[in-house]
């Protein structure tokens, strides 16, 4: 297996505040893995390690060969081959849904503008939102912004996408349509790490689940782990039902 992403042993602090107590995981080309645990767990952390947004004081961490330990990380680069989803959509609101989605591709790869366009197109097909290119973010339910957020993101031709949480704000109808384009995702082999309450998804579409408790992964395995859990606290997790 060609791991695209690669923890080992990764401590993370904020202050005094042991966040991430020596978190190891792979994950594979094409693997979908979903991070789970309870809030303060450090599951967005790790996810933030991953893309260079917080710095780690041990440990190693290898995405798309990028070492991003490394204080020599180029990470305009490194943030070329990833992308990144949040709960929040954070879309320009006095650009239509397509100079969104445009603005990337011609900033920071420098593709002329017709080029930009007929991506965006193309992004928003897989998300199925062709037809909402020449409209404003506000003209959209929750769940289409959070679509093009994505569309977006896969603008950029990402190697690995990571989700954190990206149904949290929206209701269950809404959900589903975000889940359907993110399990689309999975199915046409985009390596993906996404940090979900989800667990029926999780149980579905990935590939490989990471339980995190207290800064450490404490149980991984597949989907069928969440059945029979092997730690009173991962049962204890899936009991409450989060
Ligand atoms: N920038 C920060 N500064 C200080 N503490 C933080 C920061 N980010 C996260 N934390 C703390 O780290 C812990 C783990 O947070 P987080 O990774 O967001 O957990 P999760 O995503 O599993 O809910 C929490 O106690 C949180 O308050
Ligand atoms: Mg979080």
């Amino acid at each position: 297996m060609s791991a695209v992403v690669r923890l080992h042993n990764v401590h993370k602090s904020f202050g005094s505040h042991k966040v991430l107590e020596g978190v190891s995981f792979e994950v594979g080309r094409g693997e979908v893995a979903a991070v789970i645990g309870q809030s303060g767990s450090g599951k967005s952390t790790a996810l933030r390690c991953i893309n260079a947004l917080e710095t780690i004081e041990h440990g190693s961490i290898d995405v798309c060969g990028h070492a991003v330990h490394d204080p020599k990380l180029d990470r305009r680069s490194l943030r070329r081959d990833v992308g990144i989803v949040f709960q929040s959509y954070n879309l320009f609101p006095h650009l239509t849904v397509e100079q969104n989605i445009m603005l990337a591709p011609t900033c920071v790869k420098a593709l002329p503008k017709a080029k930009a366009r007929e991506l965006a197109r193309e992004v928003l097909a897989r998300v199925g939102l062709e037809a909402k290119a020449e409209n404003y973010p506000e003209q959209l339910s929750g769940g289409q912004q959070q679509r093009v957020a994505i569309a977006r993101s896969l603008a950029m031709q990402p190697k690995l996408m990571l989700f954190d949480e990206v149904t949290s704000a929206l209701d269950p109808q809404l959900t589903g349509e975000v889940l359907k384009v993110m399990e689309d995702l999975a199915r046409g082999g985009m390596t993906m790490i996404l940090v979900t309450h989800e667990m029926a998804f999780a149980r579905k579409v990935a590939s490989q689940v990471i339980y995190m408790h207290k800064g450490k992964v404490w149980e991984t395995g597949p989907g069928s782990m969440l059945d029979a859990p092997k730690t009173a606290e991962l049962a204890s997790f899936v009991g409450s039902g989060l």
